[in-house]
């Protein structure tokens, strides 16, 4: 029997991902609270994500010895990623962290010393210098107080990334509000790069856009219009256009084939 995993295309280095890892770099540099607000399926998770490069710690106990493959990874880790569970409690949210903290703290002393010899926890402790925390929407209040406890605590900068208005809700909370240094708004594609990402990654989304061809630019036009820059659209647009060209058995693209592809979908005014 075989068991097929879902595959991930791979990461397209956008522009707002560039923008991404600059807030998130000063978050953490100045080791400040960031709010990050975006419409669904933009690229938010992904690009964190691949920003925090944050490594499986599971097999990894503090005071160990770091092999070369998870120094590497250690070395490159920028940031805790965790994802907010949606009935979250201060309990929850220091147990998914604190481990972690302590334990990455750890890893990138024993990395930057060449051995766990002499490792002070207290400094092991500090040496996280960012917590992303996605689906932020989903904390309670007392959640993002406990947030802000372990921050205070252990010093290190926090991204909470959500949805639009977010950082309206935080509003509400005088003294988690007043620790948030950067607000930063995570946007979908310009027309421009979505030109030319289809135009440069044709073969991750499965479909070229030939530009000498008519029909093509069209189609391509159509995608545009319709998806408006939204990561998480195009992914599924482009699937639906797969299968209608397999289907019938077409090889050229046409912006018929991307309106009946669109009709599959049910797209929301939140997309
Ligand atoms: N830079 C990128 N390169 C390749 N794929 C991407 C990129 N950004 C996003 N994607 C893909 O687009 C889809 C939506 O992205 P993602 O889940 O990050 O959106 P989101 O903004 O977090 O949405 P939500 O608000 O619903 O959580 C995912 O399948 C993701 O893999
Ligand atoms: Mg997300």
């Amino acid at each position: 029997m075989t068991i097929e995993l879902p595959v991930e295309q791979p990461f397209l280095p956008t522009r707002e991902h560039a923008r991404f890892v600059e807030f998130a770099e000063a978050c953490s540099r100045y080791r400040y609270i960031g709010v990050c607000h975006g419409r669904p399926g933009v690229g938010k998770t992904r690009s964190a994500r691949e920003f925090a490069s944050f490594p499986d710690l599971r097999g990894y106990g503090a005071c160990n010895v770091i092999g070369p493959t998870l120094a590497e990874k250690v070395a490159r880790c920028k940031a805790i990623f965790y994802t907010a569970g949606v009935s979250n409690t201060p309990k929850t949210i220091d147990a998914g962290l604190c481990v972690n903290v302590t334990k990455l703290g750890y890893a990138r002393l024993t990395v930057a010393a060449g051995s766990p010899e002499g490792v002070d926890i207290d400094q092991a402790q500090l040496a996280c210098p960012l917590v992303i925390v996605d689906e932020a929407d989903r904390l309670s209040i007392k959640s993002l107080e406990e947030l802000r406890d372990l921050s205070d605590r252990y010093r290190f900068g926090l991204v909470l990334m959500g949805m639009p208005g977010l950082e309206k809700r935080l509003a509400r909370y005088a003294q988690f509000y007043s620790r948030i240094g950067f607000v930063h708004e995570f946007k979908p594609l310009s027309e421009a790069e979505m030109r030319l990402l289809l135009a440069t990654h044709a073969a991750d989304f499965g479909i070229g856009f030939d530009p000498a061809q008519l029909d093509a630019i069209e189609a391509e036009a159509a995608v545009i219009r319709i998806t408006r820059g939204n990561f998480r659209l195009m992914e599924r647009l482009f699937a639906q256009m797969r299968r209608i060209m397999s289907l019938n058995r077409v090889e050229e693209v046409t912006a018929d084939i991307v309106q009946a592809a669109r009709d599959c979908l049910v797209i929301g005014p939140g997309n």
